[in-house]
Order: structure tokens, then sequence, then C-alpha cells
């Protein structure tokens, strides 16, 4: 039996609630960082990478959504992983959808949620990363909040970025939820580049405020996009200065949903891996190398990973995976990943990223 087991007695948000509480209180005791480090994390110089100017100790993130209001940031790193990404933050605080909203599928290793950016906003976050002791890069993934017009989600983005430009190193444009209405819009490519131009416009106040260099952002994508749209999307991230892309959230096109039972949502898991793995490899060849894709979706263990990395993806993300496999498998991964490079006479992580795309 793993040590996280038990959480799967309680209901699934109780029991996401009761680990990032449990994050969190760990978080705040040094030693007990310092121990589960020297316990877990795997320090290679095989696994570090550069990617977006950031130096990253290992390609392993965990993706967003799992700490929306970076309360866990310090202790998910002395679980081993080489970053995290926070979010999605929105400029005020709001509820997210109305209950049932998140369901498990132990059989598939999936799960379903409809949970709908609940957020505590932009300023509380920020006052708490501020506070947060870290080592790795922390991404920061902004949305827009639900009262607000689609018309006006840029606004939204703005505000976010803008009240936690200090605190990030890098962000994502989360434009792809499946549970905030009209959001997956603007995937449309004239919504896309104004969205773009607005946030490259806001970063560029914001660096020369500080007399630093811009921060990177990126846009996180559906995995749904028709293979027509995908062109339009690559040329734009480029033709706007976006350092990447993620992909993919949750899809929304799957039969598993409605067994769910939770009124609709998107699935992640290991059912959309290999849809995912598909998309990474579709988005690096059409981005040249002119940005980067982060893989998300379906990775379990460093087989999975490794795979995400040969198809494009610089860096890796986990959240569905993590959820099963428990505080061990950011080092479990990452160990695995070691032995893999070792195999293949690969000296460093950024030699085998995309010799399948
Ligand atoms: C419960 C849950 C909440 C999520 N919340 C967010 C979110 O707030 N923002 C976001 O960009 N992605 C969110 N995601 C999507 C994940 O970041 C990831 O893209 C997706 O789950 C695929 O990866 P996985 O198969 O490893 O889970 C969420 C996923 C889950 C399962």
């Amino acid at each position: 039996m793993r040590i996280h087991a038990p959480l799967f007695w309680l209901p699934p948000e109780a029991a996401h609630a009761a680990a990032v509480a449990t994050l969190e209180l760990v978080g705040r005791r040094p030693a007990l960082r310092r121990l589960l480090r020297a316990r877990l994390a795997v320090a290679n110089p095989l696994l570090e990478t550069t990617c977006f100017g950031l130096r990253f100790p290992n390609p392993l993130g965990v993706a967003a959504g799992f700490d929306k209001d970076g309360r866990a940031v310090a202790a998910l790193e002395s679980l081993g992983f080489g970053f995290i990404e926070v979010g999605t933050v929105t400029p005020r605080p709001q509820p997210g959808n109305e209950g049932p909203r998140l369901a498990r599928l132990p059989a598939e290793r999936a799960l379903v949620n409809r949970l709908g950016f609940p957020s505590e906003g932009a300023g509380a976050v920020a006052a708490r990363l501020a506070r947060t002791p870290r080592t790795a890069p922390l991404g920061i993934n902004v949305g827009r909040n639900k009262a607000t017009e689609v018309a006006r989600s840029a606004d939204d983005y703005i505000v976010a970025l803008r009240t936690l430009y200090a605190v990030g190193d890098y962000f994502v444009v989360n434009i792809s939820s499946p549970n905030t209405p009209g959001l997956r819009d603007l995937h449309r490519g004239d919504l896309l580049g104004d969205l773009l131009e607005a946030l490259r416009g806001e970063i560029g106040t914001q660096a020369a405020r500080t007399g630093a260099p811009p921060k990177p952002f990126l846009l996180k994508v559906s995995p749904d996009l028709p293979e027509a749209s995908l062109d339009e999307i690559a040329g734009l991230v480029i033709r706007h200065g976006a350092a990447g892309v993620v992909v993919a959230n949750t899809t929304v096109d799957s039969p598993l949903i409605a067994r769910a039972n939770v009124g609709g949502g998107g699935l992640s898991g290991a059912p959309i891996r290999a849809l995912v793995r598909r998309l990474v490899r579709e988005f690096r060849r059409r981005l040249r190398g002119r940005a980067e894709v982060v893989g998300v979706g379906g990775v379990f263990g460093a087989d999975d990973a490794y795979a995400m990395l040969r198809a494009g993806a610089s860096l890796v993300q986990v959240y569905t995976g993590f959820v099963y496999e428990g505080p061990g498998m950011a080092g479990r991964v990452c160990r695995g990943l070691v032995a893999l490079l070792a195999r293949d006479g690969v000296r460093s992580v950024r030699e085998i990223v995309g010799v399948d795309a």
C-alpha cells in the first residue's frame, strides 16, 4: 500500500484538500523539507536542463490545478519536482462551480473535473508566494473570472499577470479549461493574436519598471483542437513572442466523461496520453525550435515522461499521475529517466527532446 492510499477513502475533493493542507504544513518546516528531499528527490546532472532562460534541476513539474492557490510550492519541491506551476489564478476571488465537480475513474487511471477555477484571487496568491521559500522555477497559470464578459477577457489576464509578475518565473495563459464558458473561444486566431500581444505588452511594461529582462509567457492549449487550427496557433505563438505552448489541458471528447456522473467536465490521466503525445509532436514540428513545448497528459512513470520528451516536450508536467502514484512519484520518474538516458548514451535531457517528432 502506498502512503497516500487512505486519501482514496475520502471523496475526491476532500482528499485533494487534505493533501494540499498536509503539503502546506510540511512546507513550513525546513527540517521536514530537508528530510523529504534527502529521501525522495533525485539530483543528477543528466536531468538538469535550461528552457526559456530558466534552469530546471529536472524536467518533471507539477501541472496547473493541483496547487491553485500556491500553498504547496515548498513541499512539492522537496518531493523532487523540478518546477511547479500554480494556478489557475483568477484576478478576483471566485468559488468555482457547484459540486459535485471532481470524480475518479480508478480503473482507467483518470479523473474528470469541472471545477471552474476556484481561486483565492491574484492578490492573496501573490502575497503567499512572496513569503514562500523556493529553489526551482515557479510558473503561474492565469485565467479569467467566470463573471467577466468574453470580450473583456484580456483585461482579466492582464490584471492577474500584473499582480503576480514579481513572484513568478514564467507565466501561462490558460485559454483551454473546458469549465469556464467561452474560454476556449480564445483559441480563435483574431482573439488569440490580440490576447498574446496584450500580454507581451504588459510583460514589457513590468520588465521596464523593474529593469530586468522580460519574463517568459506560454499558452496552454486544449487537446481537442482541430488539425486545421494548429498552424495558425503555432504561428501566433511565434509572432507574438510567447516562449512556448503547454500541451495540453483536459479533453471534453470522451465517453468516459459521462461515466463520471459529475455533469460534464474534462478528462485527464492515462486515457489522454496518446492524444497529447501526438499533439506535442505536431506543435514541436510547427514551432521549429522558436518556442518550446511543455508536455502534460497521462504521465505516470518514467517511460511516459521519456516518450513525451522524445515526442518534443522540453519539460513534462503531471497532475493525474501524481494523484494515483503519490508523493514518491517525482523521485521514481527521475530515477527511471536517469536510467533511460544512460541506457541510450545520452548526456543530457536536451539531447533527446524531439528525436521522435
Ligand atoms: C482536478 C484538476 C484540476 C485542474 N485544474 C487546472 C487549472 O486550474 N488550470 C489548468 O491550466 N489546468 C488544470 N488542469 C489540467 C492539468 O494541468 C493537465 O493539463 C491535465 O490534467 C492533463 O494532465 P494529467 O493527465 O497529468 O492530469 C486540471 C486537471 C485536473 C485533473
